[in-house]
């Protein structure tokens, strides 16, 4: 028998494994998940009962074309269906967007640091990743993004607001990018976070996409909508886009049991947005605290906060853990912690006030 392994793409070598947020440890002092982005709230009642009516059907595949989803989407953002697709969580469509258009020898720029998943599906594709730096405000330098052009140029992803930092770009400066950008290079806006943003000079891209072909929004029901778990996602885009974003789907990749909690989602809105409103002003509190306790707290728009504490990040990350909160190192860089039960707050602002006397 031959000693060689089968043959895989060499583009895999190397590629940063992604690592998901820690969970809270069991049986530990009361533990609360800060670091993931997720929604504390549990699913409302209608939501749990339509996945649950969903489960009795699990012998069955789940409507391949996301019929009621579509429908109810395209409704309430006012685009054709032909302008939706999707996929299993925003990652999931992301990933299909680089399948539809990036291979070896093309670029794709994002900033960085950005969401951490943008470097595994591009070395995934084959293109070359081109990571532009964010401001020293810890924004995208659109400026330098759009410097970073090239003719292999294939997409460009705008996080906004952004993953980890929780900045955003604004109308103005977003629109002037997207002049200097060509016409045959796709525009991912991934607005994953866009319910949180009460600014209203950021735009919504869902606005942006309709007189630009070449943009696509991406949103998630991961994260306002409270269903990170079932992995429901999706893009609005130009017909063509829209219909590559098709092509590259998963077969029956978004379960029925996802379809029907989304579309139960969407119809008790008025209940989520109102728990979204409670995570805002808790945010508000979070970084008005940090900021009082002498902290530098970049100017968040997302369920989450950013600190950089460089070399000191991982001794904050453990304190957190010590005291009851994981919160999400990046080793040298720093942390980012989800806004989450009031209590779960609490926690991570008495760790941060200690951590910070003892500097
Ligand atoms: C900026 C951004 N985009 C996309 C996602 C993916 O979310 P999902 O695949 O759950 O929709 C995340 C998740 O953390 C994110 O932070």
């Amino acid at each position: 028998m031959s000693e060689t392994s089968p043959k895989l793409r060499a583009e895999l070598e190397g590629i940063p494994t992604y690592k998901p947020g820690k969970a809270a440890a069991a049986g530990g002092p009361v533990a609360y998940k800060l670091s993931s982005n997720e929604n504390p709230y549990p699913p409302l009642p209608g939501v749990m009962e339509s996945a649950v009516a969903a489960a009795g059907s699990f012998n069955r595949y789940p409507d391949m074309a996301c019929t009621g989803l579509m429908n109810e989407l395209a409704e309430r953002f006012a685009v054709p269906v032909t302008h939706l697709a999707t996929g299993t969580g925003s990652v999931g469509v992301a990933q299909q967007l680089l399948q539809a258009t990036s291979g070896p020898g093309d670029e794709v720029i994002y900033a960085w640091r950005s969401f951490e998943a943008y470097p595994i599906i591009t070395q995934i594709s084959g293109a070359k990743a081109v990571e532009v730096p964010l401001t020293s405000g810890e924004v995208h330098d659109l400026d330098a993004m759009a410097d970073a052009i090239t003719d292999r140029t294939r997409l460009i992803f705008v996080c906004n607001p952004n993953n980890p930092t929780g900045t955003v770009v604004r109308r103005a400066e977003l629109e002037r990018f997207l002049d200097r950008v060509p016409s045959d290079v796709l525009v991912v806006l991934d607005e994953a976070y866009r319910e949180f943003i009460r600014d209203a000079e950021v735009p919504d891209g869902v606005q942006i996409y309709r007189d630009r072909p070449n943009v696509a929004v991406l949103r998630t029901f991961s994260k306002a909508y409270g269903l990170a778990g079932l992995r429901v996602g999706f893009a609005i885009a130009h017909e063509p886009v829209a219909a590559a974003l098709r092509k590259t789907a998963v077969p029956f990749g978004v379960s029925q049991l996802a379809q029907d909690a989304a579309v139960a989602s969407l119809r008790a809105e008025d209940e989520l947005l109102g728990r979204v409103g409670s995570l805002v002003c808790e945010r508000n509190r979070v970084v008005e605290a940090l900021r009082a306790q002498g902290w530098t707290v970049p100017e968040t728009h997302a369920n989450f906060v950013w600190l950089r504490l460089g070399e000191r990040t991982a001794d904050f990350a453990a304190a957190c853990e010590q005291a009851g909160v994981v919160v999400r190192p990046f080793a040298g860089e720093g942390m980012r912690a989800t806004i989450a039960e009031t209590e779960a707050n609490d926690v991570f602002l008495n760790t941060a006030a200690a951590f910070r006397k003892e500097l």
